[in-house]
């Protein structure tokens, strides 16, 4: 196999192109579009209705993908999640009760402390549930069952579309899991099934505001220390952006929850640092407002991603607003993981760091 950049400059930019294609992919895989309902094209050895708790490890993007699905599977179905990185699942000797399933997530499927982890929950007689991209990897061969995303050979060493897929993965695994354990009406699986089945156009319709990203980059690139800011899903999205943007740029960036504003990181706030606030315009938007509100009286240059609503409901100074196109909150990670990905792309190319081959890091990180 060859990978070709196509006309990309960069695997990076082409894999981000490539989202709203391999995320309908990967979708047909596992809903069915006329019934409008999950179908999981694989056999599961146990039932989710006798779940007691769920287990998640992976590590980077992956681990934050896996902390996105830790809300929807507490939401959706009910499920309590506890998750952690796989460097520390694996050594932390945590009490799991035999049966209980234990899910992974990874692109290479050799990341070798999430696959320590994996072999830790089996001897420890859990299922093992793994999402990963590469279908001959050592944790897919290890794990009683595999859901496969389907995002194709992923170069960058920056995860992009390996990272949407999981989402798709993660959130339909989520709504069959609420659908056997009756927590999901099957009206209510139609209307989230539909919401999934918008992403595609949707991340298209994102991709139209990378001129404008482009642009802000550069502001960006100037900046020694980014902050993101999120609550809910967008949470684990903000540390996403920010570890997006670390890996390619080498400047400084941290993600936090909104609500955590207040308990520290606010003193780092003055007019050279950027802070990007992910809220689109769902139940808590209004307490992330008012968390941008903090920042900008203290002179903080706010980037915000949102929606068509919020972007009319925020009514603040900001030094831009990327509007996104309004979407089911469900799925807003998704749409949403667009803009961060570009805006960290377009910085680290403006600055003409090697974005597909970034400085110390490996693809996959076999050794511990
Ligand atoms: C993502 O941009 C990173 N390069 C990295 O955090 C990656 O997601 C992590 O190493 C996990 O890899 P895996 O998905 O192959 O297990």
């Amino acid at each position: 196999f060859m990978a070709d950049k196509g006309n990309y400059r960069h695997f990076m930019a082409k894999e981000i192109h490539e989202q709203a294609e391999v995320v309908g992919r990967t979708l047909a895989h596992y809903v069915n579009f006329s019934s409008e309902r999950v179908e999981l094209p694989i056999e599961l050895p146990f039932d989710f209705k006798d779940l007691k708790r769920l287990s998640i490890s992976a590590c980077g993007t992956a681990y934050l993908a896996g902390l996105i699905a830790k809300y929807w599977f507490e939401r959706l179905a009910r499920i309590p999640v506890e998750i952690d990185v796989a460097s520390e699942f694996r050594y932390r000797e945590a009490p799991l009760e035999p049966g209980s399933l234990a899910l992974f997530v990874s692109q290479s499927g050799e990341t070798a402390d999430t696959l320590a982890s994996l072999r830790y929950a089996t001897s420890e007689k859990q299922h093992t549930l793994s999402v990963v991209n590469v279908p001959t990897s050592t944790m897919a061969r290890e794990s009683s069952v595999v859901a496969p995303t389907l995002a194709g050979v992923e170069v960058g060493v920056a995860s992009t579309k390996a990272f949407t897929c999981q989402l798709t993965v993660l959130l339909s695994l989520a709504i069959a899991a609420g659908r056997a354990r009756g927590t999901l009406s099957a009206d209510d699986e139609k209307e989230l099934v539909n919401a999934l089945i918008a992403v595609p156009g949707q991340m298209t319709e994102a991709m139209k505001r990378e001129h404008q990203i482009e642009v802000l980059s550069r502001e960006l690139s100037k900046a020694k220390d980014v902050l993101y800011l999120g609550r809910g899903t967008s949470y684990p999205l903000a540390m996403e952006g920010a570890l997006k943007l670390k890996e390619i740029s080498y400047i400084h960036a941290e993600g936090y929850a909104a609500g955590e504003l207040k308990h520290g990181p606010i003193a780092l706030i003055d007019e050279t640092m950027p802070v990007i606030v992910i809220a689109p315009y769902d139940n808590i938007f209004e307490k992330t407002v008012s968390n941008m509100q903090e920042v900008a009286a203290r002179g903080g240059r706010i980037i915000l991603i949102t929606d068509e609503r919020g972007a009319l409901e925020a009514s603040l100074d900001t030094m831009a607003t990327i509007v996104m196109p309004s979407v089911h909150p469900i799925v807003a990670p998704l749409i949403n993981a667009v803009p961060i990905q570009l805006l960290a792309y377009h910085t680290a190319v403006f600055m003409g760091k090697d974005v597909d081959q970034p400085r110390n890091l490996a693809k996959s990180v076999t050794v511990e």
